[in-house]
């Protein structure tokens, strides 16, 4: 069993990135590991007077260890075909749950087995992939936790799945799930918010001196969460499930994409509050109450709640092969004419065919790929975002290495532009696409081949 250590790791070249991409068990492998049952079905919450119906799992939280293979039976009990994506796990293509490019999806009362294995610990999530417009907003997700060996020990260890739900007069999730018009802009936006499935800010209590991790999800089908941490000498731990080399102070802000992970530090020493600040008012999200009265001064040891580095080398200087991602079109962008299927057409035309948005000169999926390529090379992403909306850029399969660290999606604000390098990994067919999923099902989705 080969362990790679902090120092090997940084100073991983181009000679072990191969071997360090491709998946491979950190702990010796337990046999007959049980199979985890996850139904896809109906639920009810109890958030306005009356009940509101949302679609969920059985299990809102999955926990898996890193390097230990687990089988997922994902039955689907729903009125419609489905599938479930383990969203930034680097997982064999095959279990990857896109619909339509990995697998057909599962049809009502059928199930699918999927075996995941993620060679990184860290904070992950699943989630729908078929018709995610209408499933991930009736709420088809889940946390997926994956833990390691030597994590550091935190007294508390708390996951915020942070939702912002479209509800309509009845308390009901809306049903105009595919409006041409919001998805030429920034999505469909809620109009309430939730923190693991429940109104109102989430509120907890812990001692003076706990090492507190807090782990941010923010499972919005399009809405980027502007966060203000008030938790004083918090630091950022881990971006999209992978440890930051340092751990960083955690600023004023935090801003989130749909999809996007921050781990979070904080030795616990004075009430501490999370806000939603991008409206007009902040909006208390969660609370952290430390019982003891007075306010201590703590010394601080970020050391002490590093996050151990998962088997991913650093990025190679060298380029194998550059490819531009520009980003068009969308309501007051300048775009003219794009790629369809094959076809040269006109923005009117892509407008009748529920296209708004391109990436590459390309709108929605083409059979064939962006780019094809081997396993372990360096592809550096130009990314261009010359559309007048953000966008939250996701690649399947990878993390990119974007403003020192891995991360699995990218947030871009309008006319941004931004170089990350990608590090193929497993073999198969991967997407890239805009996670605000209106964008994605109204054409900002593409992929790429590793052969
Ligand atoms: Cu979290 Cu293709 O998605
Ligand atoms: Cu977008």
């Amino acid at each position: 069993m080969m362990k790679i250590t902090r120092r090997q790791w940084l100073a991983g070249g181009s000679k072990l990135m191969l071997a360090s991409m491709l998946p491979r068990p950190l702990w010796a492998a337990q046999t007959a590991d049980s199979t985890l049952h996850l139904q896809a079905q109906e639920s009810t919450v109890n958030w306005l007077q009356k009940p509101t119906t949302l679609w969920s799992y059985n299990q809102t939280t999955l926990h898996l260890k890193q390097g230990v293979p687990q089988k997922i039976r994902v039955t689907n009990n729903l009125p419609q075909a489905t599938t479930v994506h383990w969203h930034g796990v680097r997982v064999a293509n095959a279990m990857d749950g896109v619909s339509g490019l990995t697998q057909s999806p599962i049809q009502p009362g059928e199930y699918f087995e999927y075996e995941v294995m993620s060679p990184d610990a860290g904070t992950f999530w699943f989630h729908s992939h078929h018709n995610t417009v209408e499933q991930l907003a009736r709420g088809l997700y889940g946390a997926l936790i994956v833990s390691g060996e030597k994590e550091p020990v935190f007294e508390q260890d708390w996951l915020l799945l942070m939702d912002d739900w479209l509800l309509n007069e009845d308390g009901q999730i809306d049903t105009t799930f595919n409006n041409l018009h919001t998805q030429a802009h920034a999505g469909r936006m809620g109009n309430i918010l939730s923190v693991n499935a429940q109104l109102g800010a989430w509120k907890q209590q812990t001692q003076p001196g706990d090492r507190v991790r807090l782990r941010l999800v923010n499972t919005a089908t399009n809405r980027i969460l502007q966060l203000r941490p008030e938790f004083p000498g918090a630091l950022l731990l881990a971006k999209d499930g992978q440890p930051l080399m340092t751990p960083e102070p955690v600023g004023d802000l935090i801003v989130m994409g749909p999809g996007e992970r921050w781990d979070l530090g904080w030795l616990a020493n004075q009430t501490g509050q999370l806000l939603e600040v991008s409206g007009q008012t902040p909006l208390l999200v969660a609370e952290v109450n430390v019982s003891s009265n007075a306010a201590m001064a703590l010394p601080l040891y970020p050391g002490t709640m590093a996050l151990p580095a998962n088997p991913m080398p650093l990025p190679s200087s060298e380029i194998d092969q550059k490819i531009d991602l520009i980003l068009e079109g969308g309501a007051m962008g300048r775009l003219q004419t794009a790629h369809y299927q094959g076809k040269t057409l006109s923005f009117r035309e892509l407008v009748n065919h529920g296209q708004v948005w391109t990436i590459a000169g390309q709108a929605g999926m083409s059979t064939e790929p962006l780019f094809r390529t081997r396993p372990g090379q360096t592809i550096e992403l130009q990314l261009d975002n010359r559309t007048a909306f953000a966008h939250t850029i996701h690649w399947h399969g990878h993390h990119a290495w974007a403003d020192n660290r891995w991360q699995d999606s990218l947030t871009l604000t309008r006319g941004q532009r931004k170089t990350v390098r990608l590090l193929t990994g497993n073999t198969g067919k991967w997407l890239i696409h805009c996670h605000m999923i209106d964008h994605q099902a109204t054409g900002m989705v593409t992929w790429f081949e590793v052969v």
